[in-house]
């Protein structure tokens, strides 16, 4: 059988504290980049790599966002009624179809790898991709579409990286390159956040990945690693030694959606590429940046 992944896991249980107060009472999954909630990129970028059965790892307060993948039959049949029907085909296009979505809880922040195993049982014995919603990209295709193509060939365990520079490889996992092509290339091992002179390459793991289940087995074995969580990339290295890994470094750009300077910057480059909006934000923007003066105190 062709190497193919169905189910994708999206970790969605974190504290989000770097947005409070902001994420008090709401999860930062759901603040909106444009007019679309965060973590709507990462199921839409999810579906058109094949992705048929979307798993949200959720916390406390979180529960907006299995509202978000519902129906809405009020607000349908008033949109309906009023004739906007743009909006409507749009609230349906989002929506995963019947029995595509499984949520389960995390019920304690214990970290990503933590929350990763919280999905061991709905996942069973099949490979799954692993999307960290904070992250989203501009690409084309889409990047777990572009690991997928990689995954086809390579099988095993696969994952998105790309460059930063070399001092800032200190907040993220890195890993270390072996032989072939930028866009799939064996990976020879991973730390997580190390310092950046030992850091053994500037390549970054941005967010995506393609996982075996035996992960699972593994993350359970883990104590708290980097900055007292349990961390995922600690499960990956042990499985370093059984099987495969490869790097894809796919093409595009990637917004750290869980920064407050990723959050901004991808409002702009996506409202930017917004057909209905792109040009009066752009107008605005010019003002707002002084090529168009302005009184500051209107
Ligand atoms: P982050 O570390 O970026 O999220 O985890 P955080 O902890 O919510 O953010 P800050 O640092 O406090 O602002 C990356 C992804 O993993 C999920 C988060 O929801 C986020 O999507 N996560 C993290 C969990 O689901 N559980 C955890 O215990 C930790």
């Amino acid at each position: 059988m062709a190497n193919t992944v169905r189910t994708a896991v999206f970790p969605v249980a974190g504290l989000g504290t770097r947005f409070l107060p902001a994420t008090k009472a709401m999860p930062k999954e759901m603040l909106t980049v444009v007019d679309r909630p965060v973590i709507q990129y990462a199921v839409d970028e999810a579906r058109e790599a094949g992705i048929e059965h979307f798993v949200f790892v959720t916390g406390r307060n979180k529960g907006v966002i299995e509202d978000h993948f519902d129906r809405q039959f009020e607000l349908e049949a008033t949109l309906e009624a009023r004739g906007k029907l743009d909006a409507l085909e749009e609230l349906r296009r989002d929506l995963p179809k019947a029995g595509q979505t499984s949520f389960t809880r995390q019920q304690e922040p214990l970290g990503l790898g933590h929350a990763v195993w919280c999905a061991r049982d709905i996942v069973g014995n099949e490979p799954f991709a692993l999307l960290l919603p904070d992250m989203i990209f501009k690409s084309e295709p889409g990047v777990l579409k572009q690991m997928m193509d990689a995954y086809e060939q390579t099988g095993g365990n696969v994952i998105a990286v790309e460059e930063v520079p070399h001092e800032d490889v200190s907040s993220y996992g890195v890993v270390a390159r072996g032989e072939g092509p930028d866009e799939r290339f064996s990976i020879t091992g991973m730390v997580e956040k190390p310092k950046p002179e030992d850091a053994p390459s500037n390549l970054i793991i941005s967010g995506r990945y393609i996982l075996q289940p035996e992960i699972f087995g593994l993350i359970t074995e883990q104590a708290a690693g980097a900055g007292g969580e349990i961390q995922i990339t600690d499960a990956m290295q042990a499985l370093m030694d059984m099987q495969k890994f490869t790097g894809v470094k796919y093409e595009g750009r990637s917004f750290d959606c869980g920064s407050k300077i990723g959050f901004l910057s991808a409002n702009v480059v996506f409202a930017l590429d917004r057909e209905d909006i792109a040009d009066a934000f752009m107008q605005e923007l010019k003002t707002l940046t002084g090529e168009i003066p302005i009184s500051i105190a209107g």
